[in-house]
């Protein structure tokens, strides 16, 4: 760790300390949290904060606002006017619910500011920063390591409010990629703590592709020790809304319920194809070559060799063979 990233995570530690401290007496933020069902406890637990209505908050907290460490943290923002003649500097983080972003250490690295109510963007997100990159990071896994092992499990949504949505209601096995796509690094993250995720994506399209991506990022990772599975919600829901809704219970048997990688693939890859026809088995198997190709041999690999083999009316070695899979 060099002297400079010790500065940010100071920063990034002072102002979250800040802005939960702030959200004790902040009724419209308290009200907002209790409109959507947010505990004191759970709030508690994942440092939900509030950063005031005003441009430069931080200056109650650092001494020198003027210091490069906040820009370079990502909590101010410097303006220049055209010529560059001068600058002024504010808080990024303006009356927002604040969710700290932490690493598997427990260092907060980022935060995610949700306004109140209505108004565009929704979510503010930190920038990345020498301490917070978007592909490498969880929201929520430093809080779920221990439940991950607990339950066997791990489940990945999109939002932050999902996480904490299901931590409250019995799921604290939850994290979150925070909109960004699922990358081939967040699966080799999660694999490391676990032999099985659950992806539950938002029930609309955006979740859908999100699932698509998760899909192609977990091939390469996937092994026969492994299992993977994509939970589908209905079309207006997603995991905190569904769980508020219906309840524990629901949502369990959602999970019980998951979609295993192999059959989601097998599905993805044989969509709008009609298989009733050879141009239909000839772009189903066209569509699974790539997939198939990032697979390492394995006993999972044959057998959606197999399964591919039966709905393109092929062989198995057939497949392998179009598909120049190494054994
Ligand atoms: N997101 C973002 N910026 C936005 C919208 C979304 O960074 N303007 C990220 C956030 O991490 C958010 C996630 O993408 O949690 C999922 O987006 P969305 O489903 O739109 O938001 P929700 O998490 O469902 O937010 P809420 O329930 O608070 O409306
Ligand atoms: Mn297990
Ligand atoms: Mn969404
Ligand atoms: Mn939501
Ligand atoms: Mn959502």
């Amino acid at each position: 760790v060099t002297a400079k990233s010790l500065a940010l995570s100071e920063v990034m530690t002072k102002a979250c300390d800040f802005y939960r401290q702030q959200l004790r007496g902040a009724d419209r933020a308290i009200q907002y949290l209790k409109k959507r069902g947010v505990t004191g406890e759970i709030a508690a637990r994942f440092g939900l904060g509030y950063s005031p209505d005003a441009w430069d908050s931080l200056r109650a907290v650092f001494a020198d606002y003027g210091a490069s460490a906040l820009a370079e943290a990502g909590m101010v923002i410097d303006k220049s006017d055209d010529e560059g003649a001068y600058r002024k500097r504010y808080d990024r983080f303006r009356d927002r619910i604040m969710f700290p972003i932490r690493n598997t250490k427990g260092q907060v690295i980022g935060f995610g500011g949700r306004i109140l109510d209505q108004g565009e963007p929704k979510y503010l997100n930190s920038p990345e920063t020498p301490l917070y990159q978007k592909g490498l990071e969880l929201y929520g896994l430093f809080e779920a390591r221990q439940a991950i092992r607990d339950a066997g499990y791990a489940l990945v949504t999109e939002g932050y409010m999902d996480v904490v949505a299901l931590a409250q209601l019995g799921f604290p096995q939850a994290v979150a990629t925070l909109g960004t796509a699922c990358t081939p690094t967040h699966v080799q993250k999660l694999l490391r703590q676990t032999d099985h995720v659950i992806f539950s994506f938002d029930g609309d399209s955006a979740g859908r592709r999100a699932a698509r991506r998760a899909l192609d990022a977990c091939l390469a990772h996937v092994n026969d020790n492994k299992v993977i599975k994509f939970l589908f919600l209905p079309v207006e829901h997603d995991p905190d809304s569904f769980v508020r809704e219906y309840g524990a219970d629901a949502f369990a048997s959602e999970v019980q319920n998951a979609m295993p990688l192999s059959q989601f693939l097998i599905k993805e890859v044989s969509a709008d194809n009609d298989l009733a026809t050879a141009e239909g088995r000839a772009k189903t198997q066209f569509e699974a070559k790539p997939l198939l190709q990032q697979m390492a041999p394995s006993a999972l690999r044959l057998q959606l060799v197999r399964n591919l083999a039966q709905i393109t009316q092929s062989t198995a070695a057939e497949i392998e063979a179009l598909f120049e899979l190494s054994q």
